[in-house]
């Protein structure tokens, strides 16, 4: 079988065969198919899409391109939750203690950056010592011992999202749809779970700006759950504005301990909720979302997600002294105000260009495989619908390697849209798919 012959097939508008797609993976995990032809492969399939058979072979291998999790002797429910990626979308650093500290097992393999949103694995990374490098053999001591792990993909365990994920990140080949679905659930069915919950971001700050593309997603990602014999249930919900206060790694680290403190932000903690809820849901431990709500609200509230992200944490090798101390986060060289221009409402907040102007100031990656700045990040002063007076701060600009000299004022100012007339947020939470 010819590569080149396949990246034509497939460019042509035929359909794989399931041999051809093992071919496909198998040789690009094994390294002999190089990246400059997977990004080309890429770049078809972002345009051409995949099918429904084509979409499952493709996850099914991704899925068992290393090893997978077994997690059948362990008791009690095994439910995980995923976002399709947004723009200071923190809500597994709350949800995943949270549902661990009420009994459901939580296996989660994340990501790392992805094109203009951040990923958990670099947000956690954040934590001096934080480790998500983990082997199988240690990731199931960890689910034994406290209920919970977060680690990325390796060589062990989906590798073949592994390489895929981290070239799709600088090949501007995330917004597709089947890339999406067979990313997420390769992982979700490696990690031997019974249910997933998806939290689908729609919206400017999103990889579906529109709600339908967002719906069309949901719905893709709980068949593709059906067919592989695991729960789903799909959330939509807003990525108008970044979620929270906080955009950068160490920063949404920060203000999601907030959030277990019962601080923080409160479309942050109202998102968290729900996602929790659905968990609640699917593990059978709540009989519907309502009852969900009051089950997490009240373990929040009692401090249970703060102690159960404290076990992670001094698990996983962190420094859980950060929990205490946010000064041990890293830190950034230099913070710019950005203020307002003249009185006002917060009409909109330019999300997306939120997120690339952090990815190219350090947050994230603009080449395979660099280092990141956990430092770099926003703190918004104000979300969509507040009043503002000219000077008043809109956001800090917290920056490391690149100083201010280099930055456009104006540029920074037109990041965000004021208007005379008061203006209403659109509602965070959209309707769920199952
Ligand atoms: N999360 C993933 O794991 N993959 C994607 O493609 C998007 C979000």
């Amino acid at each position: 079988m010819s590569i080149i012959d396949l990246i034509a097939k497939k460019r042509d508008g035929a359909e794989w065969s399931e041999k051809e797609i093992e071919f496909i993976l198998h040789s690009f995990v094994k390294g002999s198919l190089p990246d400059y032809q997977m990004a080309a492969l890429l770049m078809i399939i972002y345009y051409q899409g995949l099918s429904q058979k084509e979409l499952l072979v493709w996850t099914q291998t991704k899925m068992s391109s290393g090893s997978t999790l077994d997690l059948s002797d362990l008791p009690g429910p095994k439910i995980d939750k995923h976002s399709t990626g947004g723009v200071g979308d923190k809500t597994s650093l709350i949800v995943v203690p949270l549902v661990a500290s009420l009994g459901v097992k939580v296996p989660m393999i994340c990501g790392r950056g992805l094109g203009f949103t951040g990923g958990t694995v670099d947000k956690l990374e954040s934590i001096p010592g934080f480790k998500t490098d983990l082997s199988l053999s240690r990731a199931k001591e960890i689910l034994t011992e406290i209920g919970s792990v977060m680690m990325e993909q390796t060589d062990e365990i989906v590798p073949a999202d592994k390489k895929l994920y981290a070239l799709r990140d600088v090949t501007a080949t995330v917004e597709s749809i089947p890339l999406i679905a067979s990313s997420i659930l390769s992982k979700k069915c490696a990690e031997g779970i019974d249910g997933v919950v998806f939290d689908v971001k729609f919206g400017d700050g999103s990889f579906s700006p529109s709600k339908t593309k967002a719906a069309s997603l949901a719905k893709a990602l709980v068949n593709l759950a059906q067919k592989l014999k695991l729960q789903g249930v799909a959330v939509l919900s807003s990525m108008d504005q970044p979620l929270g206060f906080a955009i950068g790694n160490a920063l949404e680290v920060e203000e999601a301990i907030e959030v277990m403190k019962g601080k923080g932000p409160k479309d942050l903690r109202e998102l968290s909720l729900y996602l929790a809820a659905w968990v609640l849901v699917l593990g059978k431990m709540a009989k519907n979302p309502k009852e969900g709500i009051k089950k997490a609200e009240k373990a929040l509230d009692q401090g249970l997600a703060l102690v159960q992200f404290r076990r992670m944490v001094d698990a996983q090798g962190g420094n859980s002294r950060v929990i205490d101390h946010p000064w041990l986060f890293p830190q950034p060289l230099e913070r710019l105000n950005i203020r307002s221009p003249k009185n006002g409402f917060l009409k909109k907040i330019h999300t997306r260009r939120i997120g690339e102007l952090l990815r190219n100031l350090g947050a994230g990656r603009m080449r395979l495989g660099e280092l990141i700045d956990p430092s770099v990040g926003l703190l918004l002063s104000k979300k969509v619908g507040d009043s503002l007076s000219k000077g008043e701060s809109l956001a800090t600009l917290h920056l490391s390697s690149t100083s201010r000299e280099n930055l456009n004022e104006k540029e920074l100012e037109s990041l965000f849209e004021i208007t005379p007339r008061p203006h209403k947020p659109l509602p965070l939470i959209g309707p769920v798919i199952r």
